[in-house]
Parts: C-alpha cells; sequence; structure tokens
C-alpha cells in the first residue's frame, strides 16, 4: 500500500514537471552549493536602493529583456567584443537598460562566497524576485539552475522586445511567441507599477497622436497638461515620467486603476482597457477590485517568464563575468575597460 502510494506520489510528481515543463529548474538548485546566494542578493540591492529607488524597476525589467530574447539565459548582459553584438544597442535596450554595475556587483559578492557555481541568468531571476518584494509586491518560490549563454543576438533583441505604440494584437503576438498568453500580457504589464519611462516612449500620444494633430484620445486631460510639462513639444525626449502616477516607487495594482482613469503612461498600457471589446478589460478590472489577485497572477507569469527557453545541464556555462562570454576577455580591447573586468574578479 505504501509503495502504491509512493509511485502515484512519482507518477504525479512526473505529470506535473511534464506539464510544466520546469522539469530541469529547482528552487533548491543551490543549497548545497550555495546556501547565502538569496541574502546575498539580497543585501546587495537592498543597499543600492537607499540610493536609487528605481532599482527594483530597473532590474525586473533586465530580466524581463533577457527572457525575451534567447530566453532566460544572461544573454542581455553580453558587452560588445569582437565576437559579441551586443543587445544593450539594441533600439528598446539603448540608453534605456540601467543598473548593469548592480548586477556585476552581485555577480562579485556571489564569487566570493561560491566560485564558479551560480549563472549571470540566475542572478537576474532572483533579482527580479528581490525587487518585487522590495517594493512591496509579492515574493515567490524561484527555480534555479539556469546556464549563460556564449551568445547574444542583438537582431532578436529588435524583434522580440515589444514597442511602447504597439497596438493590443501586436502585444498579445510578441508574448504568445514567447508561450505567454493574454493573462500573463496583462498580469506582466503590471510591473509598471514602478519605474520611469522618458518622454520618447510617450511623446507621439502628447501633440500629434497618428497624425490627427490631437493628442490620444485615450488619454486623461489631466494627466496630458502634467505629461506636457515634463515633455516640451521639441525636448530631446530623455526627460523621465513615472510609469504610475500614483505610487511611482511601490509595487501595487493601482496600475491597473490608473488605467481605468485613463491614466496609463505608455499606448502599450492604456491600449490594454481602452480596446473597445478586448478580452483583456475584464482582466484589467479585476486586477484593479483585488490586488490579491494580481499578486497571485503576477507570481505565475514570473515564474512562466523565467522559464523561457532556458539552458540546463551542461548546456552553456557559468560565466565569470556577467559581461563576457569565459576565455572571450581579448575582446575587452573593444568598447570595454580592463579595469571594469579586474575589480569585479
Ligand atoms: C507589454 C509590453 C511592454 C512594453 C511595450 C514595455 C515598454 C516599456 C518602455 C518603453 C519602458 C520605458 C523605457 C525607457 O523609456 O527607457 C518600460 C519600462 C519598464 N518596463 Fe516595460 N514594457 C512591457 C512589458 C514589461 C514587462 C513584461 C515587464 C516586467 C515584467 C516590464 C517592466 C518594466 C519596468 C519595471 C520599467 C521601468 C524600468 C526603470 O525604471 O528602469 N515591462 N517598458
Ligand atoms: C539571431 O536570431 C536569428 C533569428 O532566430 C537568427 O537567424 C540569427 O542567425 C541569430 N544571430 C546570431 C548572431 O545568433
Ligand atoms: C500632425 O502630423 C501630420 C502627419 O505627420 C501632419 O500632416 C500635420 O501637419 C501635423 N499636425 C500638426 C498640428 O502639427
Ligand atoms: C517646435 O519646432 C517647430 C519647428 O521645428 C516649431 O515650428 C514649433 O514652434 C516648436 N514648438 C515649440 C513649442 O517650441
Ligand atoms: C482623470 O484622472 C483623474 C485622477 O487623476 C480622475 O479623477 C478622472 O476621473 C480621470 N478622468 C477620466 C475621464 O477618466
Ligand atoms: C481576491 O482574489 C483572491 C485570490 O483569487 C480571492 O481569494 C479573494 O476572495 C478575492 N477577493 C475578493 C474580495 O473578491
Ligand atoms: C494563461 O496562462 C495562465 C497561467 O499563466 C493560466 O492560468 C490560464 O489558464 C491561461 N489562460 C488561457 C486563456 O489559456
Ligand atoms: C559593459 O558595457 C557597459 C556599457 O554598455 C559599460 O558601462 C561597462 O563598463 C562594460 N563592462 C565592462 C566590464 O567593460
Amino acid at each position: 500500500m505504501g509503495s502504491m502510494r509512493i509511485v502515484l506520489g512519482v507518477a504525479l510528481w512526473c505529470a506535473v514537471l511534464m506539464h510544466t515543463g520546469y522539469a530541469q529548474l529547482s528552487p533548491s538548485f543551490y543549497s548545497q552549493t550555495c546556501p547565502f546566494l538569496y541574502p546575498i542578493v539580497f543585501r546587495v540591492i537592498y543597499e543600492a536602493s537607499h540610493t536609487d529607488p528605481r532599482i527594483g524597476a530597473s532590474l525586473i525589467r533586465l530580466h524581463f529583456h533577457d527572457c525575451f530574447v534567447q530566453g532566460c539565459d544572461g544573454s542581455v548582459l553580453l558587452n560588445n567584443t569582437d565576437t559579441i553584438v551586443s543587445e544593450q544597442d539594441a533600439f528598446p535596450n539603448r540608453n534605456s537598460l540601467k543598473r548593469l554595475d548592480v548586477v556585476n556587483k552581485i555577480k562579485t559578492a556571489v564569487e566570493e562566497e561560491c566560485p564558479n557555481t551560480v549563472s549571470c541568468a540566475d542572478i537576474l531571476t532572483i533579482a527580479a524576485e528581490v525587487s518585487s518584494i522590495l517594493g512591496g509586491g509579492p515574493s515567490w518560490p524561484i527555480p534555479l539552475g539556469r546556464r549563460d549563454s556564449l551568445t547574444a543576438n542583438i537582431t532578436l533583441a529588435n524583434q522580440n522586445l515589444p514597442g511602447p505604440f504597439s497596438t493590443l494584437d501586436q502585444l498579445k503576438a510578441s508574448f504568445l511567441v514567447q508561450g505567454l498568453n493574454t493573462t500573463d500580457l496583462v498580469t506582466l504589464s503590471g510591473a509598471h507599477t514602478f519605474g520611469r519611462a522618458r518622454c520618447s516612449a510617450f511623446i507621439n500620444r502628447l501633440y500629434n497622436f497618428s497624425g490627427t494633430g490631437n493628442p490620444d484620445p485615450t488619454l486623461n486631460t489631466t494627466y496630458l497638461q502634467t505629461l506636457r510639462l515634463i515633455c516640451p513639444q521639441n525636448s530631446t525626449g530623455n526627460n523621465l515620467a513615472n510609469l504610475d502616477l500614483t505610487t511611482p516607487n511601490h509595487f501595487d495594482n493601482k496600475y491597473y486603476s490608473n488605467l481605468q482613469n485613463l491614466n496609463g503612461l505608455l499606448h502599450s498600457d492604456q491600449v490594454l482597457l481602452s480596446t473597445p471589446n478586448a478580452d483583456t478589460i475584464a482582466i484589467v478590472n479585476s486586477f484593479s477590485n483585488n490586488q490579491s489577485l494580481f499578486f497571485l497572477n503576477f507570481r505565475v507569469s514570473m515564474i512562466k517568464m523565467a522559464n523561457i527557453g532556458v539552458l540546463t545541464g551542461d548546456e552553456g556555462e557559468i560565466r565569470l563575468q556577467c559581461n563576457f562570454v569565459n576565455g572571450n576577455s581579448a575582446g575587452l580591447a573593444r568598447g570595454g575597460s580592463k579595469d571594469g573586468l579586474l575589480s569585479s574578479l
């Protein structure tokens, strides 16, 4: 009877693993080899948060931009070398990715404690969860065991990362390619509950939307005045606005009530509610009404996103320095500073 229960239990576990596809990753992956990994990551981010209230937003976005390009494999972290064309120069990333230095700081601290053990891809995944917590958002068990890529792909970064001018259909399509459905799209967009965007990401809504000579009709007129002050018509586009005008640095469900008030910052935010008859409207409303429901979904969708295209086993490598493939430090001559590498080893 007992062995029958074990057989059934194993069968059920296998069924769960096969169904979810997370067979290779496990939250306890480093429990023997790097037991203090989580507190180390947490401490570095927590310390950085004292001087940068935006740190969590910047780190969650790095994880997203990693996962949508060749999977969650740390490819976004690779710098230009003779053999690597950095994804950091792709249009959605250029002058926009922040706090790569903090990722390197985490890596240095982790290497000190557990040399040659923890991937940069896993560090980004843990950092995303820590960022949620520090902002007041949900925590979740973090499947680990990713390996780092040997390549980057700037073409895919330009192709796969959705832009702020996207229609709802385009957003859905870019998530579907990654195995993420409409609920995941609405849920993960909720990460715009904190962080900033540059005027260039939304100025098209403020003065002459789609050549109409008028602002975007789905933009709250009070909010419009605020945004026009931040982004004058002929400005360079680098001024910053909070993605969430209500609680700019807090991870909560205000993003969704903002949409109900036509206070979404990006066109790609507002379309989730303002596209006529869209199936996303009910989801936005349900998250706006119930923060626990949003948090519950956010945990599920973040774990799902963190599982995209992962390298495991003996695929890829564990990078020694997140900005370079191992043994490719010769490429430092181009665009990189040797000091940066030496000081972080
Ligand atoms: C749905 C499609 C999405 C689009 C079109 C989009 C677009 C953007 C844009 C244009 C910015 C501002 C960048 C800048 O001006 O420098 C931004 C910022 C941000 N995005 Fe998204 N995003 C999307 C989904 C996501 C997802 C899935 C996440 C995470 C789960 C995320 C997290 C963030 C965060 C936290 C920021 C602020 C970063 C900071 O302050 O450093 N976004 N996004
Ligand atoms: C980037 O991805 C595209 C599309 O999958 C592929 O055709 C191309 O060969 C890749 N480039 C590199 C440098 O891996
Ligand atoms: C708005 O843009 C359209 C198309 O680019 C242009 O023809 C029109 O003159 C612009 N209107 C204003 C008021 O600037
Ligand atoms: C912006 O520049 C255009 C021409 O480049 C000019 O006609 C317009 O008056 C300027 N608008 C403002 C608000 O400065
Ligand atoms: C515009 O936003 C304000 C809050 O910022 C809200 O009170 C008002 O109802 C919104 N207007 C519309 C049309 O949603
Ligand atoms: C909010 O969602 C949670 C999680 O699904 C659920 O347990 C709870 O009953 C909901 N609360 C309300 C007021 O609907
Ligand atoms: C979308 O994915 C979520 C998990 O992220 C799942 O719970 C939900 O059933 C899926 N929805 C549809 C319509 O397939
Ligand atoms: C990698 O490139 C970034 C700019 O994208 C630069 O700030 C950083 O110093 C470089 N890292 C190293 C170790 O050279």
